[in-house]
């Protein structure tokens, strides 16, 4: 079959669940995947043609697009920075603002000295610890997760990347270990229940749980649990750098101030919420 022809059945199939510049992107980055075509090869090419085996991974995409399954399960891949990374059930999809998040950190602690400790809170696919890790070079990398599934997604990433990171399989409200850190960053989980009607389908339905939600009764669990966390492990005048829920910005700011952090800033994303926070642990 013609590759236009098969964008054609891409759209009949999906333009009543997505918007038609999505089932586009969807399908060249299928294309590329799949095929490692270049996007523009119905443009040089109009009437290029597939085998049927070149066609059966598009056309088994397809009927999982048709179940909201998101792109990124589909091809087991995400993009996060500069980094392609292998993603699955049990890890969430990087977000672009997780990005932001790195780059706030590293643009405020690249005069830190060298062999820094950094540790990530739910390190999920690895893309906060492996960005640190291939940033700062000399440093050592723990990233912690509950989830033993997400600690070998983290590692086999951390491999392609050839950056070195320890998985830590651990409870961050249990933690016991001795390790001293410069530096904690963390994306913990923060939806509340009551926020699930406003996540997608496509969310709720194929990124883990545990890696999203928390209760309605104690939002602040995990936030409450870092603190503490770093009031024995972060060295003193080490960072904390958080993602955080945009309703309870202030809360969770709170948190930090309660617990003599100092230099407490939040930081808003691109969309104008208040997405980020840190804070210095007082000398
Ligand atoms: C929002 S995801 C962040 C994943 C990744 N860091 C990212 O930014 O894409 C939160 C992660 O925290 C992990 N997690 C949930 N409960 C935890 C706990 N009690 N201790 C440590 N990690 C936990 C989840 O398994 C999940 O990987």
């Amino acid at each position: 079959m013609r590759l236009a022809d098969i964008k054609t059945i891409f759209h009949q199939e999906l333009d009543s669940l997505y918007e038609r510049n999505e089932v586009d992107a969807f399908f060249y980055r299928m294309v590329e995947h799949y095929l490692m075509l270049e996007r523009f090869v119905l443009v040089v090419q109009p009437d290029y043609t597939l085998t049927k085996a070149q066609e059966q991974p598009l056309f088994e995409g397809l009927a999982q697009l048709k179940l909201e399954k998101p792109l990124q399960y589909i091809l087991g891949r995400a993009f996060f920075l500069d980094m392609e990374l292998k993603v699955n059930e049990h890890v969430l999809i990087p977000r672009p603002e997780t990005e932001e998040l790195v780059r706030w950190l590293i643009t405020e602690c690249h005069n830190k000295k060298t062999g820094l400790g950094i540790l990530d809170v739910g390190t999920g696919s690895g893309c906060i610890a492996i960005a640190l890790a291939k940033h700062f070079s000399s440093a050592r990398v723990d990233a912690m997760d509950v989830s033993e599934k997400a600690l070998a997604v983290a590692l086999e990433n951390a491999k392609q990347h050839k950056v070195a990171i320890n998985s830590v399989l651990d409870d961050i409200g249990q933690a016991q270990t001795q390790e001293k850190y410069d530096l904690v960053v963390s994306n913990p989980p923060y939806v509340r229940e009551q926020e699930k009607r406003d996540i997608k389908n496509n969310v709720k339905k194929y990124e883990p749980g545990l890696a999203l939600f928390v209760s309605d009764q104690k939002p602040l669990i995990f936030y409450q649990a870092i603190v503490e966390f770093c009031r024995k492990n972060l060295k003193p005048g080490g960072m904390l750098f958080l993602e955080i829920n945009q309703y309870l910005a202030k809360e969770t700011q709170q948190i930090l101030v309660d617990n003599l952090f100092q230099e407490v800033e939040l930081r808003k994303d691109i969309f104008g919420n208040f997405r980020f926070l840190k804070g210095r642990k007082g000398e």
